[in-house]
């Protein structure tokens, strides 16, 4: 699917853009993902690119799958694809959510503890979009994920407990990291604010019916919002895991989800040339199955996207890669997710990406429309050295490092595609949020493996328990 784009250095408007329809749709065109899977294929970048007879002949397993999607998405919060109708089902539950963030609003500091898929969608869209909230009388967010006992500590230290709350967010409600740094943040309140008020600080989500938090919840009568049961910590972020936190920064949780209902909408065909998560899914898994594309590198010009790109580590690996069960003697399914960051990387790792094996596939994400760009002044006495610089802007100088990037990669013969965000919104990111999502089970039902589960993990969490002296 080639779309033509124009980044920051092409502002005209072509013939075809002025004659343009309705408004409205004008405004849809305008604020969507543009996506640009060309250089995925052979006829683009050569031999290690898949195709298109490749794709033909999936055909039938693509529609079969398809089906299984759309059969398994209906049925609302009950059904097992629950996690790619969330645009559909979470707007009736906005309400208490946005209820329960004009309450936080009145905190200072926000601890929001969470580990993995219970924390890292909102990280990803906190910090994408960072900049676009007013900020001066929104809490702070902090996202405690990891064990880091200084980084606890010193917020300790300094943090004043009335003008401080807790979100604790685990679906399972017991994980091991989540619960320790939850017990120490509810123990420092208590021991600040007394026990009765120390409850009006604290907010929980989790399972609606099962595990510790749930139970602590009734016990203590503590304020909750539930996680759907049938959707996945990796999946959760347009659930109240994601939108509570986010709605408490000031993120129009609405667009997040408009943004990704329009992505699904543009996903309902069962042909690949109509359906970019589909299309990007036959083509990862062609590329991993056929040319042996071990690593999936994943490289956004542009600081804001950089915990998206953890997020999307997350919700590839923990999902794709696995056993293929159902497929003896064939190597597990799954591409190594990596995450890059232009340009810094182009001064560390692009080296080896040009040169070294032919095992990667490349993601590049830029965007199209910053608020800020500051030009380069560049005065006479410095012209001789920096001629090209003369009457840039800072995005001139990262778009030209994004398409030179692009461009070698390709020329290398590397597949890869491009991600272009019109600009960051939530409009934006509710899209690129569902892409992903729906790709990423498109992936596993190709390999033919659940994406959904996650059976590996469990046994190191077992035997950390046991070291603690817990039990098996
Ligand atoms: O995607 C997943 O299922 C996991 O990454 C979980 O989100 C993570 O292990 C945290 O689990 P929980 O929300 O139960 O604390």
């Amino acid at each position: 699917m080639v779309v033509l784009h124009q980044g920051p250095m092409l502002k005209r408007k072509s013939v075809a853009q002025s004659r343009n329809n309705s408004p409205a749709n004008n405004a849809s065109t305008l604020s969507r993902l543009h996506i640009d899977t060309s250089r995925l294929y052979r006829d683009s970048v050569g031999t290690e690119g898949v195709e298109r007879s490749e794709i033909d002949a999936l055909l039938p397993e693509l529609r079969s799958v398809h089906q299984t999607i759309t059969n398994g998405s209906a049925g609302g919060l009950e059904a097992e694809y629950a996690c790619l109708t969330l645009h559909d089902t979470m707007p009736e539950s906005l309400a208490p959510i946005e209820a329960m963030a004009e309450q936080l609003g009145r905190f200072e500091n926000i601890a929001v503890i969470g580990i993995g898929g219970s924390s890292l969608g909102a990280k990803a869209v906190h910090q994408a979009l960072d900049m676009e909230m007013s900020g001066a009388s929104q809490p702070k967010l902090h996202f405690l994920e990891n064990i880091d006992p200084r980084h606890l500590d010193r917020m300790l230290r300094n943090w004043d407990a009335e003008k401080t709350a807790v979100i604790a967010i685990s679906k399972s409600g017991g994980t091991m990291e989540t619960v320790s740094q939850y017990l120490i943040l509810r123990s420092w309140l208590d021991k600040q604010l007394g026990t009765n008020k120390a409850r009006e600080h604290q907010w929980l989500i989790t399972d609606p019916s099962l595990g510790w938090l749930r139970e602590l919840a009734r016990r203590e009568g503590l304020t909750s919002l539930s996680v759907p049961p049938r959707v996945g910590g990796r999946f959760s972020v347009l659930t109240a895991v994601g939108l509570l936190p986010l709605a408490v920064a000031g993120v129009d949780i609405r667009r997040l989800l408009a943004g990704s209902a329009a992505n699904a909408a543009r996903c309902t065909s069962d042909d690949p040339r109509d359906n970019p998560a589909m299309e990007m899914a036959a083509l990862f898994y062609l590329l991993d199955v056929k040319r042996d594309k071990r690593l999936s590198v994943m490289m956004p010009y542009a600081d804001p996207l950089q915990l998206f790109g953890d997020w999307y580590r997350q919700l590839w690996a923990e999902s794709l890669g696995k056993r293929m069960e159902s497929r003896p003697g064939k190597p597990p399914a799954g591409t190594l997710p990596v995450r890059a960051m232009g340009a810094v990387d182009q001064h560390s790792q692009l080296q080896m990406y040009l040169e070294s094996r032919c095992d990667k596939i490349f993601t590049f994400m830029a965007i199209d429309d910053w608020e800020q760009n500051l030009p380069i002044p560049v005065s006479e006495a410095d012209r001789k050295y920096f001629p090209y610089l003369e009457n840039k802007r800072m995005l001139d100088v990262l778009e030209a490092e994004f398409r030179a990037t692009v461009q070698v990669i390709s020329e290398a013969g590397h597949p890869s595609m491009t991600l272009r965000l019109p600009r960051l919104d939530a409009y934006v990111l509710g899209q690129l949020i569902d892409l992903y999502q729906r790709a990423t089970v498109y992936t596993g039902l190709l390999y033919g493996i659940n994406p959904l589960d996650q059976p590996a993990v469990e046994k190191g969490k077992k035997l950390a328990m046991h070291l603690l002296g817990g039990g098996h």
